[in-house]
């Protein structure tokens, strides 16, 4: 499945100085663009005492301030965007957890670019013109449904719109339309699984080839898991909405090995979440994007909030992001030690009598936080025995390799609540702090 170099733009296989010297011409451009037409920029890189001239190197772009999420907030709906909203074609949004999204624009050259972008990702995924995509991420202002469809489309695909939702008819249109890729968040690809299995049909016999799953972190072992579920391919994707949507970056399935970013249209960082300090490649800490070719909402050094680390290019020239482990504010700190909900999902599907569906609730008594983990048994091993043993075992995991002691509720099947989009994997019900004032 691996693509030929002929089928591939040339910058994917282009040498590092070649890559290096596109992003410094583009990323001039871009801070003069900000600059230029966005009186939020301007009067940011003012306060900060920064002009566009002063980047003469790729490593200059560290004397320019971050960019975070309130910023957005801020600003809403419009007050980011650098061109008038005439020249915007399109807005999407992210729900967030508060009242109002934030409001991302795109000019149409930056719908072209995005297309190209999600058609490259496909492509390394192992997609080809002529292929059947089923695309069940949410079609609306979140950026997954129709970021893929038109990616999807550019490489020549036959897309199947059904977005997110009414799961029984997703099975019955993949039973009959034999797509060969399916596009969906990873915990909603688990639903798509449990209804193949209640309709009686075996899922290693569908036609589908290859998966392309992402907007919420999810681990090796779940890629297994759904591999082996469907006899296919899983490969990783990943976006967000203010630098662009899906296919910011893509792990090629060749290699499975991370995700390349696609470096010729994002500069990416990595920073030490706490003191903003850029850290060299390997390390890990906060991903920071500055776009080099956005015209609608440019994004100069956007703070992410997600955790990984730089690696290398291996399938591709481009440096890849190792898989996501989460975000900084997904960390749960449990009586000082920091746990992500992946590392809880990686104990999960080491427990043969669990499904992988579940939620961590946190609670506290007296000035104790406490975790429990609500997870589902499977099927096969519902008998109070088999759970009392499963819910031991998992305890015994956690505690061994993350560290901390849970209460584990083993539910019956389908008993945990099903995302049809990002699954919502942490409910805290800890008595909210004083705000204080
Ligand atoms: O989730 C865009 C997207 C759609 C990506 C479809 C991939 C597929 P937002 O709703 O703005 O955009 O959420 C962005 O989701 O900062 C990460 O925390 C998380 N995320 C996205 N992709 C991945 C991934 C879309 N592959 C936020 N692994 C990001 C882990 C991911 N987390």
């Amino acid at each position: 499945m691996t693509a030929p170099t002929t089928m591939l733009d040339p910058i994917e296989t282009a040498s590092r100085d070649e890559i290096a010297a596109l992003q410094l011409t583009r990323m001039k451009r871009a801070l003069a663009h900000a600059y230029q037409n966005s009186a939020f920029y301007r009067a940011r890189f003012n306060a900060h005492g920064v002009h566009p001239d002063d980047l003469q190197s790729l490593a200059d772009i560290a004397k320019f301030p971050f960019t975070v999420k309130q910023d957005l907030r801020d600003t809403y709906p419009f007050g980011m965007f650098a061109v008038p909203r005439e020249k915007l074609v399109r807005i999407h949004g992210s729900s967030g957890t508060t009242g109002k999204p934030t409001v991302v624009g795109y000019t149409a050259a930056d719908i072209d670019h995005w297309a190209n972008l999600v058609a490259r990702s496909i492509r390394a995924a192992g997609g080809r013109p002529g292929d059947m995509l089923h695309n069940a991420y949410g079609y609306g202002l979140f950026t997954g449904g129709i970021g893929a469809h038109y990616g999807a489309e550019r490489l020549g695909c036959t897309v199947v719109p059904i977005s997110g939702g009414m799961t029984e008819r997703q099975v019955t249109l993949i039973d009959d339309f034999r797509p060969r890729i399916i596009m969906v968040t990873p915990s909603y690809m688990l639903s798509i699984l449990d209804e193949f299995r209640r309709q009686g049909l075996d899922p290693r016999k569908s036609s589908l080839e290859i998966g392309i799953f992402g907007a919420e972190p999810w681990t090796n072992a779940m890629r297994e898991e759904i591999e082996q579920a469907f006899d296919m391919q899983a490969v990783d994707i990943y976006g967000l909405s203010e630098v662009m949507g899906p296919g910011v970056a893509q792990e090629c399935v060749e290699t499975k090995d991370g995700l390349h970013v696609w470096e010729d249209h994002f500069y990416p960082e990595i920073i030490d979440p706490v003191t903003g300090e850029v850290l060299p490649d390997g390390q890990m800490g906060e991903l920071v994007f500055t776009t080099l070719t956005k015209e609608g909402l440019p994004m100069v050094r956007y703070r992410t909030r997600d955790l990984t680390r730089l690696l290398p290019g291996t399938a591709r020239s481009m440096r890849r992001i190792e898989k996501i482990t989460g975000r900084c504010d997904d960390m749960i700190i449990l009586r000082g030690v920091n746990v992500f909900p992946t590392q809880i999902e990686e104990q999960i599907l080491k427990c043969q009598g669990l499904a992988p569906h579940f939620q961590i609730e946190l609670t506290r008594s007296g000035r104790m936080d406490a975790m429990t983990v609500h997870v589902e048994c499977s099927p096969a091993m519902a008998g109070v025995d088999a759970r009392a043993a499963s819910a031991r075992e998992l305890a015994h995991h956690i505690k061994s390799v993350v560290g901390i002691s849970t209460k584990i509720t083993v539910c019956d099947p389908a008993a945990i609540a099903r995302s049809e989009g990002k699954a919502k994997r942490v409910i805290d019900n800890r008595p909210k702090e004083p705000t204080g004032g």
